[in-house]
């Protein structure tokens, strides 16, 4: 793969209108559910980024036909919860623990062996936190010290009522998709809220679910029928853009059609306890979940000690919080956040280590971090091949007083291959050199 370099002029300022492209973590599902669904899924809006083309391949691999992608519309020919074949070859995650994870649950209840695997990042990462729940179940899955790659031997599940140790969608939806295949009721617990995409499309799918405060629940044995489904604009990557439109002084952009599920909004709510200015006009409810198009202007940021229960609400958005906090005047706190260790890079070191390049005073901590706002120089910057460190110091680059150079740039095509497009077209002052 080549290795993208980003070179950001300093200075500039953010606006216009622009969509960003669909959510992630919806487009994973969309294409999961959509293959194990009874009928033809229409899909609109889907993220054509490698993570979700990794999921396509995987069931393409396994005999689902779909026509597509192409402009955002995926046609998949479901093939119901026990139509799918065995594949040939190990199945790609490439570089992400949505799509390994997600599949390890659907996996596990097959009636054939399988294999996932995935890139160096994905191959560094916890499975533990599946294999423990998963294997209750009754799965057989060999990982090598709790890492992938994943040998996973199609097994009889039973139900389970899991308590998790952490605040995981990726665990709650693979325990979830098992359970679509386990004998008897499967429960999951959260000990905070995380995204509930997994819930709310397998009931948009006829699939009886039964939510219970933290506790969500279905049995095995039901089955899915295909729906259209519209896949709203991915919050994760219009932050980057409520960042930059937030730090750059004169800026005022509109995001349309983003997707503001209440456990996806942490970010909204902690630039605005900062100080950020940012409207929500034209709420309305697309494919069951609610979408709004977002104004943001400049405005000066003060830092603050940010509240623990935001921290899993805005998990994916902590590299753009971090620079958020640099440009801050004050002192930003980030503490209860340990699993940002374990993202796509270790995100506390990687954006401590970035910050510190620039010239900002930063302290790491075991679970956080602790940020002295101020201005921000320039300089190199490793993202660690992290497609959302790499577009967060791309936006640091409207404060910075110097150019910045991001190095390894490549896996920003993993969440948002038209990033460079679109941040140029709102006016960041960003070239793309191919190393
Ligand atoms: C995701 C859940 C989160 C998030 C990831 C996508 C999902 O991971 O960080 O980018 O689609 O379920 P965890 O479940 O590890 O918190």
């Amino acid at each position: 793969m080549s290795k993208s370099i980003y070179h950001v002029a300093p200075g500039g300022r953010l606006s216009g209108r622009l969509r960003v492209p669909g959510d992630k973590s919806i487009s994973h599902r969309a294409v999961i559910l959509g293959a194990l669904a009874e009928g033809i899924t229409a899909v609109e809006g889907l993220l054509e980024g490698a993570d979700v083309l990794a999921t396509i391949a995987a069931f393409r691999a396994m005999g689902v036909a779909m026509d597509g992608p192409q402009g955002g519309q995926l046609r998949i020919h479901g093939v119901g919860l026990h139509g799918l074949r065995e594949p040939l070859a190990p199945l790609d995650c490439g570089n992400s623990g949505t799509a390994m994870r997600l599949l390890a649950g659907v996996l596990a209840g097959q009636s054939f062996a399988s294999t996932l695997v995935g890139d160096a990042s994905l191959h560094q990462r916890p499975m533990g936190r599946i294999l423990t729940p998963l294997t209750a179940m009754g799965a057989q899955i060999r990982a090598t010290d709790g890492r992938a790659p994943l040998h996973i031997n199609g097994a009889c599940l039973h139900g389970i009522h899991y308590v998790m140790p952490i605040a995981s969608a990726q665990v709650k939806s693979a325990i979830l998709l098992a359970g679509l295949y386990a004998e008897g009721e499967s429960c999951v617990t959260e000990p905070a809220p995380t995204r509930d995409h997994s819930e709310r499309m397998l009931a948009g799918f006829g699939y009886a679910l039964r939510r219970q405060g933290s506790q969500a629940c279905l049995r095995g044995g039901g089955r899915l029928q295909a729906q259209t489904l519209v896949v709203p604009a991915d919050i994760s990557s219009a932050a980057f853009f409520l960042l930059g439109a937030s730090i750059a002084p004169g800026s005022d952009i509109c995001l349309e059609g983003v997707g503001i599920n209440p456990t996806r909004t942490g970010v909204i709510e902690i630039l605005t306890r900062m100080g950020a200015r940012i409207e929500l006009t034209n709420l309305r409810e697309v494919g069951g979940e609610p979408v709004a198009d977002i104004r943001v202007r400049s405005a000066p940021l003060q830092g603050i000690r940010i509240p623990r229960h935001l921290v899993p609400l805005a998990i994916d958005e902590f590299p753009a919080i971090f620079i958020a906090a640099a440009c801050a005047t004050g002192e930003t706190i980030i503490e209860g956040a340990a699993e940002l260790r374990v993202k796509e890079s270790d995100r506390i070191a990687v954006m401590t280590a970035g910050l510190k390049a620039l010239g900002v005073d930063i302290a790491e901590h075991p679970e956080g971090a602790r940020i002295r706002g101020g201005s921000l120089g320039g300089g190199i910057i490793a993202s660690h091949g992290d497609h959302r460190v790499a577009m967060a110091f791309a936006m640091a680059g409207l404060a910075a007083s110097q150019p910045i150079r991001i190095e390894d740039c490549a896996n920003v095509a993993t969440s948002f291959p038209d990033f460079p497009r679109l941040a140029r077209e709102a006016g960041l002052a960003l070239q793309v050199l191919e190393a």
